[in-house]
């Protein structure tokens, strides 16, 4: 038995370790067998990543694992994390729709679930020491347990490289499937991917048409546009061109059709927690979609108070996301607020999608704010432009003080010259 810096006291212990079926965590599942004598229960979550996770158990039992769950997870994803963020218009940087920030505390949830189950003291996850993910899993699980105790091997352990990682496998006859080498570091679930390393490490790079996986470039998308109509219940999406959906087709599918036109790629320097800046790519077509036609659908139906005062909470959700801070009290405060918000927001919109680019059509709602007797300039005009005159002079009866003082000061002084 070794003992390791960091994960001391970890001998016979019993781990509940998110498993992704990677080498990552199929190393880590034996190593932790192997340096600490542990019993290994895996869990493994369905976000909707489109890599199958068909087998997961089966190569968790074949790497030692005592138990193994594989958890369905899409449907509370997409209903309480991810229309949550869209209702909040939470964007990260004024643009990443979150789609990986908002998939881990749902992961870490599900760990403290299975651990309680299966009687686990320790939870482990495969993220490096320099990642937002380690914090969004570490914050997770203690807001729900504070006493397990949270692991993250890649922060101690020997390996430096992936080379080193299938070195030992091959010493210690670790069945992985000979991985072909992918130069990418991808995340994806339901909300989008999450793709960097390698190339795109050098931000004077333009990603290569590889790095994208499910997107097509809009320079050979279509050359017909297409519409599309989404309907909102209450902030939510409930419809595609007038059918019916529940939450997670009605994601894939507006993944299909938009990443198909191109929509939704973006190319981001961006702010870790931790302080770094890097690059990532982010492919969102459903997201980027959906955020389009839900802005949309609010600037007609909310009042400009409320509307102003969302945009500036949209900006601190965004960032309570990212920084893995889903479990706290301010994430409910928030949501109590733009809930409240959300009672009027139902209608439906009209968006043309072509080569990348979205375009509003038409936005309809019964709780509609717009008049057109007020707003309309013809006969039909109903606004007391009389009433006019009253308003903008009081409006503006502070840049007239200043202006009339000024003009006496100066003359004041000139007098004196
Ligand atoms: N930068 C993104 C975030 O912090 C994604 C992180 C994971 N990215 C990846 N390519 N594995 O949410």
């Amino acid at each position: 038995m070794s003992t390791v810096r960091g994960l001391e006291g970890l001998q016979g212990a019993r781990i509940a370790l998110a498993f992704s079926g990677g080498l990552d965590t199929s190393v880590m599942a034996f190593w932790l067998q192997k340096e600490f004598g542990a019993e290994i229960v895996t869990v493994s979550g369905d976000l909707g990543q489109e890599k199958e996770l068909n087998g997961i158990n089966e190569k968790a039992h074949s790497l030692g694992a005592k138990a193994a769950y594989h958890v369905d997870l899409k449907q509370e994803f997409a209903e309480e994390y991810v229309f949550r963020a869209l209702k909040a218009g939470a964007l990260y940087e004024g643009e990443y729709p979150l789609a990986t920030a908002l998939g881990r505390p749902l992961l870490a949830k599900t760990l403290v679930e299975i651990a309680r189950k299966e009687e686990c003291t320790v939870v482990a996850h495969g993220c490096t020491g320099k990642g937002n993910d380690q914090v969004r899993f570490d914050a997770g699980v203690w807001a729900l347990a504070p006493d397990l105790r949270v692991i993250a091997p890649v922060r101690h352990w020997e390996f430096k490289s992936r080379e080193d990682e299938i070195a030992y496998c091959a010493e210690n006859a670790i069945p992985v499937q000979a991985t072909k080498k992918n130069p990418y570091s991808i995340d994806e679930n339901l909300w989008g991917t999450s793709i960097e390393c390698g190339v795109l490490e050098d931000p004077t790079v333009a990603p290569p048409e590889d790095a994208y996986q499910r997107t097509v470039s809009p320079l050979i998308a279509p050359n017909t546009p297409e519409e599309i109509a989404i309907t909102f219940e209450q902030g939510v999406p409930v419809a595609l061109n007038g059918n019916g959906m529940p939450a997670v087709e009605l994601i894939v599918t507006l993944n299909h059709l938009a990443g198909a036109h191109g929509i939704g790629r973006l190319d981001m320097i961006e702010n870790r927690l931790v302080g770094i800046k890097s690059r990532e790519i982010y492919e969102a077509p459903g997201a980027t979609l959906l955020h389009y036609a839900h802005r949309e659908l609010e600037r007609l139906t909310l009042d400009k108070w409320s509307a102003h005062h969302k945009a500036k909470i949209a900006q601190d959700y965004a960032e309570l996301i990212y920084n893995g801070l889903w479990f706290s009290p301010l994430r409910q405060a928030f949501d109590a607020f733009i809930d409240s918000t959300q009672q009027t927001v139902s209608g439906t919109v009209v968006v043309q999608m072509y080569k990348g680019n979205l375009t509003i059509l038409s936005r309809t709602s019964p709780f509609s704010l717009y008049d057109k007797a007020l707003a309309s300039y013809t006969s039909e005009d109903t606004f007391d432009h009389a009433a006019g005159e009253g308003f903008s002079k009081i409006f503006s009866l502070p840049l007239r003080t200043i202006a009339r003082v000024r003009q006496s000061a100066e003359q004041v002084l000139s007098e004196q010259a």
